[in-house]
């Protein structure tokens, strides 16, 4: 039997390709920066396999263009850039990686709230810019407090349970909104389930952690952040497009809030022109919430043997889409 080709969209960090390399041919974009997606439709074309970044476009027209293959792993735990419905109609196999980024992404909320609120951020600008003159000053720089504060969580899956742990330590309020109620959580955190309208209205810290869908696509629109308090903070983990960054903008300029702290954006990246970056009330990071060493070789881990265990006829570790068995079982996918 030949071995299963592959294609790898990006450079990735080990084991990736210790995971792989005895197992597939592998074609590689060696690279940081992305491919072009006219790139991935020509090298898709005869491969049995895909591992492929949040970046990348999987659309009808990729998968469209490779018809042998079987599935589609991508680094991330996200899958909102792969056009899923179609890929399980055709029987492809999409595996995604949760679970390892939850304590990164965790910890990168927290950091971004407390960096808001403390003004961490603008205080290194000032004294690098030569902006400390007196050595101490009763109003000097004043944040807000965040211990024993009320937290709205949008999302109350992995990563917002995870945020909610956090809070805990912070002797936080925590409330939460939910597709769906959850009572384990409630009990273990003391979170309480609201309306989405109730939690933007009582929190002094909201943060998004729910995955982008249509129903969550600019969830953060000009009417619920009118709802905010004017002293709170909105806090973005999960997908730019969540926000409508828009009206984001004018909630910040205008004082509708008093300050966001985002990692993600509707379009990245974005560059020093961004109305975003003239704003002293922002806290911005490039999409690097899971970027710690250690999470990011597990996702490497996890999405070269989800990728892996399909080829071999075996369930990937993180399956997106149950539903792709009764179409094409992993019988009819084995190859190694
Ligand atoms: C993901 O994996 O979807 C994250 O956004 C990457 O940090």
């Amino acid at each position: 039997m030949s071995k299963p080709k592959i294609l790898i969209t990006r450079r990735l960090p080990p084991p990736a390709l210790d995971i792989l390399s005895g197992f597939c041919d592998i074609e590689l974009w060696d690279s940081d920066e992305p491919p072009t997606k006219e790139y991935i439709i020509e090298h898709v074309k005869d491969k049995d396999g895909l591992l492929c970044l949040l970046t990348d476009k999987i659309d009808k027209e990729v998968i469209d263009a490779a018809p042998n293959l079987k599935v589609i792993s991508t680094y991330s735990v996200g899958f909102d850039h792969i056009d899923v419905e179609y890929a399980t109609k055709k029987g492809i196999y999409i595996g995604h990686t949760p679970g390892v980024l939850t304590d990164a992404v965790a910890d990168m909320a927290f950091a971004l709230l407390l960096a808001i609120a403390r003004r961490i951020v603008e205080s290194d600008n000032m004294i690098r810019e030569g902006g400390w003159k007196i050595a101490w000053a009763p109003t000097f720089m004043l944040g807000d407090a965040v211990y024993g504060r009320t937290l709205g969580i949008i999302g109350l899956g992995k990563i917002g349970t995870a945020i909610a742990r956090r809070a805990k330590g912070f002797n936080m309020r925590i409330l939460y909104y939910d597709k769906y109620r959850k009572e384990k959580e409630e009990k273990e955190l003391g979170a309480e389930f609201t309306s989405l309208e109730e939690l933007l209205k009582e929190s002094d810290f909201v943060v998004l952690s729910v995955t982008l869908t249509p129903e969550t696509h600019h969830l953060m629109n000009e009417e619920r952040l009118k709802l905010m308090k004017k002293t709170a903070y909105l806090i973005n983990i999960s997908r730019g497009k969540v926000v409508d960054e828009k009206a984001l903008l004018k909630a910040l300029t205008e004082g509708w809030i008093k300050g966001a702290a985002l990692d993600v954006f509707e379009e990245e990246p974005i560059g020093k022109d961004h109305p975003f970056t003239k704003l002293k009330n922002i806290v911005l990071t490039p999409h690097a919430a899971s970027a710690t060493i250690e999470t990011r070789s597990k996702m490497a881990e996890i999405a070269a043997k989800n990728l892996l265990n399909v080829l071999k006829g075996e369930p990937p570790i993180f399956l997106v889409n149950p539903d792709v068995k009764n179409i094409r079982p992993l019988s009819q996918v084995k190859m190694i």
